[in-house]
Order: C-alpha cells, then sequence, then structure tokens
C-alpha cells in the first residue's frame, strides 16, 4: 500500500470509554430515522467485501456467517457488500442481477435480523463496474490483444508491414521506445491491464450506459426489496462505473460528463429509477466520494453540490467515502488487476496509522461537515453517514455533537471487533478489541482472498465448533471473530 511520504508512525489515541448511564444519554445510541427506516442507533457498518461468495456470485455459508458475525454487535445499520447489479460472471462477488440470486439474499436477511435480534437494519449496496483484465505477459499483450494501425508502421517506419511484422518488432523494444509508439491507453493496457472508462464513447455498451443502467439497478433494487432488505445503498463511490460518472475526470460529450449538472444527470437518473421500482417503506440513498484525491478529480465543492441534489431528489440517506480509485494506482503485478486501493486515494480511503502530520483517524470529518452543511443550507434534512478511521465512542460521539455528520460509520474497528458497538452500550469498552489500522485485512482483499482481522484470526483455532480456511502447509485463520456473549 502507498502511503505518505512522512510515514509518520501514529499511536492508536487513548480510548476512554462510556459507563452504562454515558452510553444510554450519548447521541450515538440515540435512535435516528432514515427515510422510511428506524435506526435504533446511529451506529453504522459500511460496506466491505469479504470475498466469500461463490464464483457465480451467490451467497454461501461463509457470507451467511461473516454478516450473522457483524449482526451480533447490533449496529444500528449494516450495509451488506457491493454486490453486482447485471447477469454478468464477476468472480466471487455477489451478485442481485437475477432472481436466482434471491433465495441466498432471503437467508442472509433472516440471519442478520435474527442475529441482531431484530436490533440492525440490513441494507444491501449495489454496484455496476466496467471490465478490468488482469496486467498480461507482454508476450501475450502483443501477440494476443494488440491491434496494429497505420499510426504504429508510421512511427516504427514500416509502411506496409504485415500485422505480425509490427507485433514482433514491438515485442522486441524497449520500454522507452514503446513509449514513443504506442498511445498512452495502449501503454496502460500492456504496463497495467486493459482498463474500460466510461468516456469510451467508441465501445457501444460504454455509449448505451445512460440508457442501461436506470433499468439495471432499478431491477436490482427490487429484487433487494424482495429479499427482505430494508433499503439500498448506490455504490456511486471509489473506482466503479458510477462514480466515474460523477468524477470530474468525465468529459463524455453526451450530456452526461463535462460539468457537474451533466456529471450528476445519471447518478439522479438511477436513482429516480430505483425510487419508482421500491415501495415508500425501503430506503434508498447513495455512497459517494467527499474528495476523490486524484489529480483532476471531483473535490468536496462538487461533492456538496451532488450533496444537495441527491438529497434534493429525495434521497434517504448520504453516506460519503474518500478516494479509492484506479487513476492513481500501483502497477500490479503479471497475471494480477489494479487495486484501487494503492495509490494516494488508496490510502485516503482506508488510511493507516503510517501517515503524515493530519494522521489517519477522522481524515474524512471536515469535508463530511461541509458537505452536511450545503445540504442543510439547501433547507434538507437527510442524514449524512460519515467513516474513515472512527475508532473510539468520544471520536464518535464528537463529531455528532458537533454536527460534522448524523451517523458514524467503522468499517475495519467493527471487522477487528464485531461487538464494539455494544460492548460500548453496555459500559463495557474495556473489553473491546481495537483495530491497529495497519491493514492486513486490505491486504486480504487485495489479494480476493477471504478477508479476516490479524487480531483474531489465529486465536482458538482448536476451540470446538470453529470453522477455519485451510491455507495449505498447516496454516489456518478463523473465518470469523471470536464468539463474545455479555
Ligand atoms: C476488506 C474491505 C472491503 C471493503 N469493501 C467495500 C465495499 O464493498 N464497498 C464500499 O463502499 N467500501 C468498501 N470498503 C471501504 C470501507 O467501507 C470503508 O469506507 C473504509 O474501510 C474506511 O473506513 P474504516 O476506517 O472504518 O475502515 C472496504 C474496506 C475493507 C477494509
Ligand atoms: S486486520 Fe484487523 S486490526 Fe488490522 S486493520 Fe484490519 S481490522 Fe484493523
Amino acid at each position: 500500500m502507498w502511503h505518505p511520504p512522512e510515514r509518520i508512525t501514529h499511536p492508536l489515541p487513548e480510548a476512554r470509554w462510556p459507563g452504562v448511564g454515558e452510553a444510554a444519554a450519548a447521541l450515538l445510541f440515540k435512535p435516528l430515522r432514515v427515510g422510511p427506516v428506524a435506526l435504533e442507533s446511529r451506529t453504522w457498518v459500511p460496506a466491505m467485501v469479504p470475498w466469500r461468495a461463490t464464483e457465480e456470485g451467490f451467497v454461501t455459508e461463509e457470507v451467511i456467517g461473516w454478516y450473522e458475525r457483524l449482526a451480533r454487535g447490533r449496529p444500528g445499520a449494516l450495509v451488506a457488500e457491493a454486490t453486482g447489479v447485471r447477469d454478468i460472471p464477476s468472480g466471487p462477488l455477489l451478485r442481485i442481477g437475477h432472481d436466482r440470486f434471491l433465495p441466498g439474499l432471503q437467508r442472509l436477511v433472516e440471519t442478520v435480523r435474527r442475529a441482531s435480534d431484530g436490533h440492525t437494519r440490513f441494507l444491501i449496496q449495489i454496484i455496476d463496474f466496467l471490465a478490468v483484465k488482469r496486467r498480461p505477459e507482454k508476450e501475450k499483450f502483443f501477440r494476443r490483444f494488440f491491434r496494429p494501425t497505420e499510426r504504429h508502421r508510421e512511427a516504427l517506419g514500416m509502411p506496409g508491414a504485415s500485422d505480425e511484422a509490427v507485433r514482433e518488432r514491438l515485442l522486441g523494444m524497449a520500454d522507452p521506445d514503446l513509449d514513443r509508439v504506442l498511445d498512452a491507453r495502449e501503454i496502460e493496457s500492456l504496463r497495467f491491464g486493459y482498463r474500460e472508462r466510461v468516456t469510451d464513447m467508441d465501445l457501444p455498451h460504454v455509449r448505451d450506459l445512460p440508457r442501461v443502467l436506470p433499468g439495471n439497478f432499478a431491477a436490482a433494487a427490487a429484487r433487494a426489496e424482495k429479499a427482505g432488505f430494508d433499503g439500498v445503498e448506490l455504490h456511486y463511490a471509489h473506482a466503479y462505473t458510477m462514480a466515474s460518472f460523477l468524477s470530474a475526470t468525465n468529459d463524455r460529450p453526451d450530456g452526461y460528463g463535462g460539468p457537474r449538472e451533466n456529471r450528476v444527470r445519471l447518478p439522479l437518473e438511477v436513482y429516480g429509477a430505483v425510487r419508482r421500482a421500491v415501495s415508500p417503506r425501503f430506503a434508498v440513498g447513495a455512497r459517494f466520494l467527499a474528495d476523490e484525491i486524484v489529480p483532476g478529480g471531483s473535490r468536496v465543492e462538487d461533492a456538496a453540490f451532488f450533496g444537495v441534489e441527491f438529497a434534493r431528489a429525495g434521497m434517504d440517506f448520504l453516506s460519503l467515502s474518500r478516494g479509492g480509485k484506479f487513476d492513481d494506482a500501483k502497477q500490479p503485478g503479471v497475471g494480477w488487476a489494479v487495486y484501487p486501493y494503492t495509490g494516494p486515494s488508496g490510502y485516503e480511503c482506508m488510511p493507516t496509522v503510517i501517515s503524515d502530520a493530519r494522521g489517519p483517524f477522522g481524515r474524512n470529518v471536515a469535508d463530511v461537515a461541509r458537505i452536511r452543511s450545503a445540504v442543510r443550507e439547501a433547507g434538507l434534512e437527510t442524514p449524512v453517514v460519515v467513516s474513515g478511521g472512527i475508532h473510539s465512542f468520544e471520536q464518535a460521539e464528537g463529531i455528532l455533537r458537533r454536527g460534522e455528520a448524523d451517523i458514524v460509520a467503522a468499517a475495519r474497528q467493527s471487522l477487528a471487533d464485531p461487538d464494539w458497538w455494544r460492548k460500548m452500550r453496555l459500559g463495557r469498552g474495556a473489553e473491546i478489541r481495537r483495530c491497529v489500522f495497519t491493514n492486513y485485512c486490505e491486504g486480504l482483499d487485495q489479494k480476493h482472498r477471504p478477508v479476516t482481522c490479524k487480531l483474531w484470526d489465529r486465536v482458538g483455532l482448536d476451540e470446538p465448533g470453529v470453522k477455519t480456511i485451510e491455507e495449505g502447509a498447516g496454516k489456518r485463520r478463523r473465518w470469523t471473530a471470536p464468539a463474545w456473549e455479555p
């Protein structure tokens, strides 16, 4: 992972945990309405992909186990991982693009209801993404994927040469020479792997996205309601299709790119289609970026504009993340796909304790507060969810008291200790297993391996009933955090 060049190691801040009375009086544990849905507290577990679905995108026992464990901690809301809206193969990521996925998702909903004893509202994040191919071997790239053109022949001084001759010449060339002959996209495909963009207007399926996506998202949301979820979170964040429409780098010439009024158009049309496809009892909100971080990307002013537009259109919540883009990601190894959390924008999304002077904790808060103010100034009361480096009661409660956000989300701390909300509420904060923010979990995510936490995945492996991931050479990890009974 990329780290700020200052490489200042920040200690985990001291935490003072509340007693039962203080917790009961805290804003954090007061109810809040998210549109039609009543949250019992303002605590939220944001989407995390744990790499446990089948290759075909179905719910597995391990997916069930992951959400069951998180639900036992009784957060006000739990958001199921990014789940694909289309009916296309996408590896072991959950999918909701067809009714055949319904039975598994229904079981998942029932599990969360039961495990949280009805205390947690369960939403699902729905996503669309474009093609990202693995970085190819150089030889494979030139012999299989590369399309020679007149431009290449001219640059090589090979007029009339066959495709094969051009390919072979390029294959034998060193990197600096290739930089002269290939264009930026060809170089990217060679060194990072081919990646589609929403601005690839020469690709018919990309040109058609505004026509296709509202229907895809709407059908997925209707399915989510049928499965029993309390709502959907439209994934408009990080490196994926909808975030790319919102991005300041989107210059599509068809009315869906350029000025921010155009960039927000498809996200609003998707929202409108989703709203029409679900009942008034179902919550619909979006997760988007307070700042894209990448050069030329959207900044907080854009995000404030989008937030007001989304709130005005009637979204039930606005959840803010940060960064996580392909644009500044590190070059992947041959055979691996580029991963959008390896550059500076990835750092901002999941900051670690090796940081700059600001440190990793609450880096998103100031921007989220600005976005929330803009929404309030527009006369709208839509709840705003903040995430990024949330680690303690006092920090979370302070954010709510100062009106910087309405709901506090913690991903890694909830993975480190799914019971942390409950322990806090019961005055047992001293028992919380605190996340150390060094991103072992994110490293697993990057390798598409089942996500676990280093603080508990080797603990009590031989206890009765503990299921483990067998990793070869005698290495084992447990799938879920050890049980905790109050
Ligand atoms: C393993 C892992 C998987 C994640 N998957 C998603 C995802 O599916 N969708 C999403 O919006 N964010 C995802 N995130 C980002 C988190 O929701 C969150 O924004 C980020 O970790 C920062 O919050 P934290 O400091 O509380 O961990 C993921 C994070 C981790 C660690
Ligand atoms: S592995 Fe555990 S302790 Fe480390 S960052 Fe992830 S959740 Fe936190």
